[in-house]
């Protein structure tokens, strides 16, 4: 079938260059791509600073919505025609895109291709690194940095749905009192310099069981600080800096975790259970409307060096997608 992509001839050039995409493997869909996520990632793709992996498309985009049309012949719960939201190997950016089918969520009526693009990077990212690596539990208090951020605000949302106390950070009083309504019981302000004053008046300072990290840099000592004894401390980015120094000390001393994960290079295996946990626990509270995708902006697939940029320059609060079939 007919595919058309995007390519990035330079980090500042675009090329739609049109293909064939052969038929899906055995235990793949192949998806017509209404909508597309954008994420942080893709960005340092296309500045050359986050090689795809060897077995990934280099076409970027790592989440799509949209209709499945053509399956696999070992595929069991997905038909052609299928709404889909689906987490890809790369080749987002595109009309078609290729998906495990293990990889896809089916869309209920009430959620848009729009919105379902919003949703398959975040959801994996929050469950595979807060509920698996970091352990919560309802009852827990998680502080989920960056809760204006595609990632957060949906992690907010899941951690609240799950019973725990949820704290988190953003960079304005107003982009603060935004994280709020979605159901974070306190939001500090990083930009304000006195993080950790703020979480010790607001009474959760060495209470924090778990804590997603998506800055790294100087964040990280506080984090340590903010920690509960026994609490976990899940590294997923690092836009406040790569290298960080910390007092061993509070590890110790406290007994933390500090660990880590990029989800471009986990098994698939992995992402197939989470996909699997994300159904049965997950999903049901979005059929509900406790968890929404919020979406900023939604761009036509050929302004993404505009989508691109409004995610570099940070006032987009949620997600930004990208419309996919006024490509083809
Ligand atoms: N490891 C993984 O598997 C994985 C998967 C997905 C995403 N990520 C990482 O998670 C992060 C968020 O991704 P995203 O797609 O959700 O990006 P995004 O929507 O662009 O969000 C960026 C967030 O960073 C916050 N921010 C910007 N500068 C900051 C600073 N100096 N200190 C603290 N926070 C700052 C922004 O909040 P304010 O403007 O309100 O401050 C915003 O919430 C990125 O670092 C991304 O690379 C990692």
């Amino acid at each position: 079938m007919d595919r058309h992509y995007i390519e990035f001839t330079t980090p500042e050039t675009v090329d739609v260059i049109c293909d064939q995409l052969p038929s899906p493997a055995d235990d793949e869909v192949l998806i017509s791509v209404h909508h597309a996520g954008i994420n942080r990632a893709d960005l340092l793709q296309r500045l050359g600073l986050y090689p795809p992996p060897a077995d990934a498309s280099p076409v970027p985009g790592l989440e799509v919505a949209g209709e499945v049309v053509a399956v696999g012949a070992r595929c069991e719960h997905l038909a052609v025609g299928a709404r889909v939201c689906a987490l890809t190997h790369g080749g987002g950016y595109a009309t078609l895109a290729m998906a495990r089918e293990d990889h896809c969520l089916m869309l209920p009526d009430t959620l848009t291709t729009k919105e379902g693009a919003a949703l398959p990077e975040a959801l994996l990212t929050v469950w595979y690194n807060v509920v698996e690596r970091g352990q919560l539990s309802a009852g827990d208090t998680v502080l989920i940095h960056g809760g204006s951020s595609g990632i957060g605000s949906i992690g907010v949302q899941m951690a609240a749905t799950m019973g725990a106390t949820v704290l988190s950070t953003a960079g304005s009083q107003a982009r603060c009192d935004a994280v709020s309504a979605l159901g974070a019981h306190f939001v500090a302000n990083h930009r304000d310099g006195q993080l950790i004053e703020q979480f010790t008046n607001a009474g959760y300072a060495g209470e924090i069981d778990v804590i997603l990290d998506i800055a790294g840099g100087d964040l990280m000592q506080a984090n340590f600080d903010l920690a509960a004894p026994d609490g976990r401390i899940v590294s997923i980015g690092v836009m406040r800096g790569m290298q960080s120094e910390i007092n061993l000390a509070t590890l110790f001393m406290k007994r933390l975790t500090l660990t880590g994960s990029t989800l471009r290079r986990l098994e698939t295996a992995s992402r197939a259970r989470c996909f699997d946990a994300i159904r049965e626990q997950i999903w049901p509270r979005i059929l509900a409307g406790e968890i929404r995708p919020i979406i900023d902006s939604c761009y036509p697939l050929s302004e993404v060096l505009a989508a691109h940029e409004h995610m570099r320059v940070g006032t987009h609060f949620g997600k930004l997608v990208m419309e996919c079939q006024t490509m083809g």
